[in-house]
């Protein structure tokens, strides 16, 4: 695969932070920790992280806003341009020493999603997507999976916890999904439930609850792998419902379907 320009800026990026992520999540266990909310750690690791996110990007991209967990919204003079960053996607494993988790870094120009990268430095896994160029796993061309039966697929899901979330409509869209599905698997870090879409993985996935920085590159790589992400309703409002189902193109309209079910 020949890079881009704009992938190499944010795939170096992604890379010198994931070196940082990882000196950290080597030495977990002497994380200062501090507590944002309930089940929702904030750790030094991904507030550094965020930091070189931030320094690399603006450096290669002087003027372009950014958008980081962590340190919230930053404008830039640049108003067409924004970086929407999750320095650090599945704290909870992070802290727990399981290596599901990620670093997702998207770019925004004039309010659409045009490039996108999730990086796992853990096992090093890095999937980058561009629009109109296809979605790539450390250059290995991705594409969502085949299947076009519920009773075959293997779905993703995200759980409210401690806190979190309406745990009522999850337990009655799990309850349905459950009825329908080959497995059902909850593994802690949307970014990467989402590339694991587009990298046939998963068949499916879905989530209440998410922001702009756990979804918005992971969308863009389950299109561009040829499948199919929507909010709840099958719109495009992602952000402001706060949701996302991603698919292939059969099972996103059947899984839909069986999640609407479950609120008449
Ligand atoms: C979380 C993860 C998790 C999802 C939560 C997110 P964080 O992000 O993506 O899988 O269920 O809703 O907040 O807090 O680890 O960046
Ligand atoms: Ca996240
Ligand atoms: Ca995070």
């Amino acid at each position: 695969m020949l890079r881009s320009a704009l992938l190499n800026v944010m795939t170096s990026a992604a890379r010198k932070a994931g070196r940082s992520l990882k000196r950290d999540y080597g030495e977990v266990e002497n994380l200062q920790v501090s507590m944002k909310g309930p089940a929702n750690f904030v750790t030094a690791a991904d507030r550094r992280a965020e930091e070189i996110l931030h320094a690399e990007l603006t450096k290669a991209r002087p003027g372009y806003g950014f958008l980081g967990e962590e340190g919230g919204r930053r404008e830039g003079s640049d108003k067409s341009h924004c970086w929407i960053v999750d320095p650090l996607d599945g704290t909870t494993n992070f802290l727990h020493g399981i290596p599901q988790f990620a670093i997702s870094i998207a770019l925004e120009r004039d309010g659409m999603v045009v490039a996108g990268v999730i990086y796992n430095p853990a096992n090093e896994e890095l999937f980058a997507a561009e629009r109109g160029k296809g979605a790539f796993l450390n250059d290995q061309r991705l594409r969502v999976a085949a299947r076009r039966r519920l009773s075959d697929a293997v779905v993703a899901c995200g759980m409210p916890h401690m806190g979190r979330g309406d745990r009522v409509i999850f337990r009655s869209e799990l309850a349905a999904v459950q009825e329908q599905v080959a497995g059902v698997r909850r593994f802690g870090a949307a970014a990467l439930d989402l590339a694991w879409v587009a990298a046939g993985r998963f068949d499916a996935f879905w989530e209440r609850d998410l922001s702009p920085w756990d979804m918005a590159a992971g969308i863009l790589m389950v299109r561009e792998a040829g499948g199919f992400a929507t909010d709840l309703d099958g719109g495009d409002g992602f952000f402001t419902k706060r949701q996302v189902i991603a698919s292939n193109e059969f099972l996103h309209k059947a899984l839909l379907q069986v999640l609407k079910e479950t609120r008449k």
